[in-house]
């Protein structure tokens, strides 16, 4: 069991092997199997920040292989509150739990946490550093949406866009893209929000053609456009986070005119729909190519790999049932 802290453990084999597994998945994430692989294993799933998917993801996934989930939410519902350390937290919960997922707004938390753990530990956020298994599950959504066309994630162009400095989905993203080759990759924030420099370089290193603008128009022609919410939370005051909101609206009309007709739209959401920021209008939810919610469906499968592999027990799920009774 090793901790998942940084997607800069990873390379492309092992990124096929998860996703392999990830595929495997399918039939027990949509219910037609049933597997209890992890029958009597505890995920304890300590979320210290706001989140829809990953908490309820990660706990998901760890029910479909058979497992149980016991919850923290919030720091107020919990002795970090009262002034105890991440390392105590680990020792404490890590005897409660078999695998440990983790979410909290400060970068670099969640390795500190796992150094008290005596369990594995999965990173799910760590303030505006890193978010792993999004990227994994990313990833595994690009290279599926670009096969349906003949395509591969070698050679593609993606457009990553919005707040580059903290979305942290991107940060990760963008080091797993390091992998690959010959990428076109275009980076469209505001200036202030720009992707931070060592991810620039991980992506220069890896001889990527770049293009850093803060313009949206004229910059779509890519085969994935990447979208991504101003991360309000990581700004000093939310007025600060105001002048950005609403810069970079992608609606049906701007993907008309500007994008290509097979160009694949994400965005690891939640997505801003108040009318100031609107960066993903509703107008798009018709659109084909808009895959945000495979996205999402996919971070099913890709978790229930991350819990398999790390538990070790990817090559025993069998089933204990073929028909579900509803
Ligand atoms: N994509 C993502 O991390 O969403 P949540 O904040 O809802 O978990």
């Amino acid at each position: 069991g090793q901790h998942i802290l940084s997607v800069k453990q990873f390379d492309r084999d092992n990124i096929q092997y998860i996703f392999q597994i990830a595929r495997k998945m399918a039939p027990y994430a949509s219910r037609k199997k049933r597997t209890k692989v992890l029958d009597g294993a505890i995920l304890g799933n300590l979320f210290f920040e706001p989140s829809t998917r990953t908490r309820v993801s990660f706990g998901c996934a760890f029910n479909l292989l058979g497992g149980e989930v016991r919850e923290t939410t919030g720091m107020e519902s919990s002795a970090l509150s009262k002034g105890e350390s991440l390392y105590d937290t680990a020792r404490v919960i890590s005897s409660y739990s078999d695998v440990i997922a983790m979410r909290h707004p400060q970068a670099g938390s969640v390795a500190e946490f796992a150094e008290g753990s005596r369990v594995p530990v999965l990173n799910g956020g760590d303030g505006a550093n890193e978010h792993p298994t999004q990227a994994l599950l990313d990833l595994f959504t690009i290279e599926r949406e670009l096969q349906a066309s003949g395509q591969s994630i070698d050679g593609m162009h993606i457009a990553m866009v919005g707040d580059l400095k903290f979305g942290r989905t991107v940060h990760s993203l963008s080091k797993l893209l390091a992998l690959y080759k010959n990428l076109q990759i275009t980076l469209i924030s505001p200036q202030e929000l720009a992707m931070p420099d060592e991810v620039v370089s991980a992506l220069d290193n890896a001889g990527h053609r770049l293009t850093i603008t803060d313009k949206l128009e004229g910059n779509l022609n890519a085969d994935i456009v990447y979208q991504t919410r101003i991360q309000e939370e990581r700004f000093p005051s939310k007025a600060e986070a105001n002048q950005y909101r609403g810069k970079f609206r992608l609606n049906q009309e701007i993907y008309t005119r500007h994008c290509k007709s097979n160009t694949v739209i994400m965005h690891p959401l939640p997505r801003d729909s108040r009318l100031e920021a609107n960066e993903l209008d509703n107008d798009l939810n018709l659109n084909p190519n808009l895959a945000i919610f495979r996205q999402a469906d996919n971070g099913i499968l890709v978790r229930m790999a991350l819990f398999a592999l790390t538990l070790g027990v990817q090559d025993l799920v069998q089933d204990y049932e073929c028909t579900v009774p509803w």
